[in-house]
């Protein structure tokens, strides 16, 4: 027995080591840790329960026979994220630059079925180079496989991608139809082709990281929702995340334990707004002081930054905030602005997530630019996310909610089940100024009579009341008041249940 038992450690052994140590060498020497250590560092210590270490490929051709290495450039496995079930695999670099072969496939796809019984999330940690050469048609039916079931799962567990190398083909493809992709700066990349195929095809020359780092994708493209420093911070960050996600669609928001008090108020809150209402102001400081212990979640930070989104919690129950960010662009809605809304809005409602939205919206962004781009389809993208959503929505407007943008933004008439106001609040078809140069147009050449037309409009329309009498805004609150109100809303909302009419599914504006 001895000997099986040496034996079975000898394989263990020689399956942990990949590649091999010089290409673990490498790995290091590039700023990045293995596929195990990764591992380590994302699930709880001692957690990880790996399946499916002795397999190997199957392919004869190109010398492949020749050079088979068990685990076959992915680890996969399961284990804890503070102490709640979370599965994972890790694609491992250092064998046949961690790329996707038949058996590779069916070890992912079995740990997706996992999940999917289990009822748990599951993380993808990628460093590839998408399908293995070798094995042609049959790495593409493997790919396959795992799109579907990215498919299948979203929207029942939550799907995280991490990009931890570079990345290429399907290994971007699947991470794009996760919920999730965060990506490390200087030593990931994600691109559909290459550099040296972009220079083949289109003669253009770039660098992997001006096609697809982390600076591309985190700021520009959209593509990813973070970036971070290396290794560790990053796995670090998404286990603060999966604190944040419900295990799946059905088991409700985590609940932890707080020390803040829900009814704590923030009388500095009630001088947040300044008296130009064209200066602007941060409004992550309403968030970071609405929020539990000032715990707050960005999702895309660095990327159509006139929105702020992310997840914070409120009587140690999960909220996704969204709100306009004055600081940026005046917190115009748009294209970009609009989409990153739209996903999160709808991230949140598929997982059963409240969501607080702050409003300080001066309208969409007009222009040839945004009008090209698609702004009308992407603008409708967050109304649409907006008017489906049948969780909670609690909306505060903080100062100005001019045009289609009040209705967008988590209004009554969009489905808002409690919609607060701050005395500051104006809520209007526009601003001043643009209103009374059209609505008075005959006064235009008198600035007396126009600045009397203006004083008028913004005593009739730039304040809350004008909402508040129709009832489309239910309580003008004290800004200091703000968590408390939102607090207690979320509590009576707890059970909130909505009908919607049988259909196959809707047809979002894509
Ligand atoms: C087989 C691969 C491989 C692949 C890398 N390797 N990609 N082996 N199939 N797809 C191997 C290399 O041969 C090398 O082996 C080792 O991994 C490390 O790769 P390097 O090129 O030395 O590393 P680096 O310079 O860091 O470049 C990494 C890379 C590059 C950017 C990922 O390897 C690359 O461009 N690979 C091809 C990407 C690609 O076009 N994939 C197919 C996509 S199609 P040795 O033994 O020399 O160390 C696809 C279809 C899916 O995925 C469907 C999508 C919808």
């Amino acid at each position: 027995m001895k000997d099986i038992l040496e034996k079975l450690e000898a394989r263990r052994a020689h399956a942990r080591l990949g590649g091999g140590k010089n290409r673990i060498d490498a790995q290091h020497k590039r700023g990045k840790l293995t596929a195990r250590e990764r591992l380590e560092l994302l699930l709880d210590k001692g957690s990880f329960e790996e399946f499916d270490m002795f397999v190997e490929h199957r392919a004869g051709e190109f010398g492949m026979e020749k050079t088979k290495i068990p685990g076959d450039g992915v680890v996969t496995g399961w284990g804890t994220v503070n102490g709640r079930t979370v599965f994972a695999f890790a694609k491992d670099f250092t064998v046949f630059g961690g790329s996707l072969s038949e058996t590779h496939a069916i070890k992912i796809t079995k740990i997706q079925d996992m999940a999917m019984k289990a009822r748990a999330p599951i993380v993808g940690l990628f460093d590839a180079g998408g399908a293995r050469i070798q094995e042609g048609v049959a790495a593409l039916g493997g790919y396959g496989d795992v799109f579907k079931r990215n498919v299948v799962a979203s929207g029942v567990i939550p799907q995280i991608s991490v990009i931890m190398g570079p990345c290429a083909g399907g290994d971007v493809y699947s991470p794009a139809m996760t919920d999730f992709i965060f990506m490390v700066k200087d030593t990931s990349y994600m691109f559909v082709t290459g550099p040296d195929v972009v220079k083949t095809v289109t003669n253009e020359i770039v660098t992997a990281d001006e096609l697809g780092g982390a600076g591309v994708h985190a700021g520009k493209s959209g593509v990813a929702d973070g970036a971070f420093e290396n290794d560790v911070e990053c796995l670090l960050q998404m286990r603060r995340l999966i604190d944040f996600l419900p295990l799946n669609n059905q088991a409700g928001v985590p609940e932890w334990p707080s020390f803040d008090d829900p009814e704590r108020e923030d009388f500095s809150l009630d001088t947040l707004i300044p008296d130009n209402p064209n200066k602007p102001y941060d409004i992550k400081e309403l968030i970071l002081k609405v929020a539990d212990e000032g715990d707050f979640f960005e999702i895309q930070p660095s990327f159509g930054r006139n929105i702020v989104t992310g997840f914070g919690r409120i009587a140690g129950r999960t909220v996704g905030f969204v709100s306009n960010q004055p600081m940026v662009l005046a917190g115009v809605l748009d294209s970009d602005a609009s989409r990153k809304g739209a996903r999160f809005v709808r991230f949140c409602d598929a997982f059963g997530i409240p969501i607080v939205t702050f409003v300080d919206v001066p309208g969409f962004l007009p222009g040839t630019a945004q009008e090209y781009g698609g702004l009308i389809k992407h603008g409708a993208k967050l109304l649409f996310a907006y008017s489906q959503a049948s969780v909670p929505l609690v909306t505060v407007i903080t100062r100005k909610a001019f045009g289609g943008a009040y209705d967008v933004m988590a209004s009554k008439h969009v489905g808002g089940d409690i919609n607060y106001a701050w005395p500051t609040a104006q809520i209007a078809v526009m601003g001043a100024k643009g209103a009374v140069e059209i609505i008075f147009r005959q006064d235009i050449g008198d600035p007396d009579k126009i600045a009397a037309r203006t004083r008028e409009y913004e005593e009739r329309f730039l304040s809350p009341f004008a909402a508040a009498e129709r009832g489309y805004i239910d309580e003008v609150i004290r800004p200091h008041a703000t968590r408390r109100r939102i607090a207690r809303a979320l509590a009576m909302l707890r059970n909130k249940t909505v009908e919607m009419p049988p259909r196959k599914h809707d047809n979002l504006p894509l």
